[in-house]
């Protein structure tokens, strides 16, 4: 199962940690669905922005606070970017139709996933984001690890 652990200096490094992951996704089987957890102005969205420059590169990533969810046109594969940060429950994502997202032919990626741990598919990658130093502010501790129920 995978387990890699990272330190990006820069969000431009973050960036390029997430268009790496996407790329790597295109070419196996990882699970299509990457839940997000990290603190406010971590770097969640930095990292949503690189990984979707592979797979929408047409696409513009912005935060989806207000609209719980945007969606965007790959080549290939759809992505979809979920910001769960004011998901209260479980009707909140009926209406979104958030059941629909997880059988489309697209990659999730939901920040907040904090918030709806009773809505995570079986099997995710998990990418949890940390400020590491106080010294230096632009230094993060990026986790990815693949989560399968057993
Ligand atoms: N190593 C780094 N990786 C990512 N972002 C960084 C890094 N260093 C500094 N930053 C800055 O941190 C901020 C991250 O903002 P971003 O919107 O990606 O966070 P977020 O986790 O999505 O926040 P929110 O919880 O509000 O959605 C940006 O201002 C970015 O420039
Ligand atoms: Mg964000």
């Amino acid at each position: 199962m995978l387990r890699e652990l990272y330190q990006t200096k820069s969000t431009q490094e973050t960036e390029a940690l997430g268009a790496a992951l996407a790329a790597r996704m295109q070419e196996s089987d990882l699970p299509r669905y990457i839940a997000l957890y990290g603190d406010l102005g971590v770097g969640k969205t930095a990292f949503v922005r690189g990984f979707a420059s592979v797979i929408a590169p047409e696409s513009t990533v912005r935060s989806p606070t207000f609209a719980l969810v945007h969606e965007h046109r790959g080549k290939e594969l759809d992505l979809f970017h979920f910001d769960m940060y004011r998901i209260t429950g479980e009707d909140d994502l009926y209406s979104i139709g958030y059941d629909d997202y997880l059988t489309r032919n697209g990659i999730c990626l939901v920040e907040w996933s904090e918030n709806i741990p009773f809505a995570l598919p079986d099997a995710y990658l998990r990418v949890t984001i940390e400020k590491c130093d106080a010294d230096h502010p632009d230094l993060r501790a990026i986790c990815i690890e693949e989560v399968a129920a057993c």
